[in-house]
């Protein structure tokens, strides 16, 4: 597998780059089942221009057109990650893949077109969305943003609307944690829903307590434990349970849509699946790192161990020892790797998410991708509040759902189809040009052979960062060839990406989640009062 791509421009030779302009821009995908979440069929799939111009068996052809079989395989739309990090200044770095790096591994792992969160510059919504369009220069795939808003007053207000008419920015996220940096109140959460219901945006949270997560914080410090361990102990599944509840009944008060991102414990998904169940429109978005991995990485297998020898400071062979694996800790980031927020869990809130996931209890998934290098997760090893989080996976993410949802028996190959690109194409409003393997549909398109095999690794991976929280981690199926408007941009285990190839998606407001939502106001006081009602006709 090769590590190298095309980069011109960016340091790497003009010739490892094989996409050439002249290339053929008429492609013809033969003899695969093609795959949407609605359907499958075994048919051809004609591409001219970057546009799905045909999709049925037997399509002829002149010779002048692109073959590519696809016999025995899924030919399938393009993965879509809802939820990435490239190039995001945050705890005082800024993650290491870029909108470059970070999308080449993308499209060497089936995603094509992924999400990623704008953060204001300055409380300015304008200067946070022309600092990402810089930044989101280098790009080699289908890229589209949400907006973060971290304060409020009336010109926050006003540009939501610019985002919204202008910018083709049709979600907005709150962070209900990072007390000090990003987190907002419930005032301001209360004031943005409002404003969001009013331009048809989708409303987004980050759930957990940002207070309370501040006041476990400082209980684990004064108890001494500084290591990652004290990540997880600081803000447990109760805190993210909380913040999701209370999120859900402000939606619900304010009456409009609310996407919960990163939902990792099933204190979180019990709120959601109690909302959608009364009627309430709740995405619920879970992410790899929650669904396939938990909290035992975090933990050292000797930390209480560890913790004992630090305080008996007579045993010097010890401290010496105890030092050493700290050293070799922070160069290999063994624990600090697998630090994110909220945190991986332990084992059982996985199954559970999974579950939820094949139940439709939840809908989508993501990775939140944010990668920080071992050099830079090290900032935290005297204290984990430093240790800046985040995990990889836009690159694992189709494989492992895959192995994970559909290997296992728990969805069909339509559902992964689902809940990795169709569903995101219609929740921020880009179906059926995304997300589905139609005519008329752009040619984002993957061939993918359930009958291969992916195995990952911290050194073959395409991400810049130096480890994988999914190192050594095998399954069945590979994605063989990733096709982003009617171009094969990976095959063979080659990556042919040109940077600045990539295309801005304006995605527009009123999904199909704000279908409704107008009569429901005419009921709206009365269905508040719904609960009362039923007291009482039950007494
Ligand atoms: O740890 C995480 N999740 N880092 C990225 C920022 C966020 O909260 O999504
Ligand atoms: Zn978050
Ligand atoms: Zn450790
Ligand atoms: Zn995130």
């Amino acid at each position: 597998q090769s590590n190298q791509f095309c980069d011109a421009g960016f340091g790497y030779p003009e010739s490892t780059c094989g996409f050439s302009s002249s290339s053929s821009s008429k492609l013809l995908i033969k003899g695969g089942t093609v795959l949407n979440a609605h359907q499958q069929e075994v048919a051809d799939v004609y591409v001219e221009d970057g546009i799905i111009v045909a999709v049925k068996p037997n399509i002829k052809v002149d010779e002048d057109v692109t073959l590519l079989d696809a016999t025995g395989k899924y030919v399938m739309p393009g993965g879509i990650d809802p939820h990435t990090h490239l190039a995001m200044e945050f705890m005082g770095t800024e993650t290491i893949d870029d909108f470059f790096s970070g999308q080449a591994a993308a499209l060497a792992g089936g995603t094509t077109m992924h999400i990623d969160f704008v953060i204001p510059v300055n409380g300015s919504l304008v200067a946070g969305f022309e600092a990402y369009k810089k930044k989101a220069k280098k790009s080699c795939m289908n890229y589209g943003f949400h907006m973060a808003i971290t304060k409020w007053d009336e010109s926050i207000s006003r540009e939501m609307e610019i985002m919204v008419k202008e910018k083709g920015i049709n979600s907005f996220k709150f962070f209900m944690a990072y007390k000090g940096s990003l987190m907002i109140s419930d005032e301001l959460l209360l004031q943005g829903l409002e404003r969001c219901k009013s331009l048809g945006a989708l409303a987004m949270v980050h759930a957990e307590n940002g207070d309370a997560v501040f006041e476990g914080q400082k209980r684990m410090i004064e108890l001494g434990i500084t290591g990652p361990e004290g990540h997880a102990l600081s803000r447990p599944p109760v805190l993210e349970g909380e913040a999701t509840a209370r999120a859900i009944r402000l939606a619900k008060f304010v009456n409009t849509p609310l996407y919960v991102v990163h939902v990792m414990s099933i204190d979180a998904m019990e709120e959601i699946a109690r909302a959608r169940k009364s009627g309430q429109k709740v995405i619920g978005e879970p992410v790899v790192s929650g669904l396939v991995l938990n909290d035992s990485g975090l933990w050292d297998p000797d930390f209480v161990t560890a913790a004992k020898q630090e305080s008996s400071r007579t045993i010097i062979f010890s401290i010496t020892f105890y030092q050493l694996y700290k050293y070799i800790e922070m160069l290999y980031s063994i624990h600090y790797r697998y630090v994110m927020s909220p945190p991986i869990r332990e084992s059982g809130h996985d199954k559970a998410l999974q579950a939820a996931l094949s139940t439709g209890v939840l809908q989508l998934v993501g990775t939140d991708h944010c990668t920080f290098n071992s050099t830079q997760k090290a900032f935290g090893i005297d204290d984990f509040r430093k240790i800046p989080n985040g995990v990889n996976g836009i690159e694992e993410r189709m494989h492992l759902v895959w192995d994970t949802m559909v290997e296992s028996g728990q969805i069909s190959v339509t559902d992964f189809v689902r809940i990795t690109s169709t569903e995101c194409a219609r929740i921020f409003n880009i179906y059926p040009r995304k997300g589905a393997v139609l005519v008329g549909s752009d040619a984002d398109i993957i061939i993918f052979n359930p009958n291969s095999s992916f195995e990952i690794s911290a050194s073959m991976h395409h991400s810049r960062t130096d480890t994988n929280v999914y190192d050594g981690r095998k399954g069945k199926g590979k994605v063989e060839v990733t096709i982003v408007g009617g171009r094969a941009v990976w095959q063979d285990d080659e990556l042919k990406v040109v940077p600045g190839s990539g295309k801005y998606i304006e995605m527009p407001p009123f999904s199909y989640l704000f279908n409704g939502i107008d009569k429901a106001d005419a009921t709206y006081l009365s269905s508040l009062q719904a609960p009362v009602k039923r007291y009482f006709t039950a007494s």
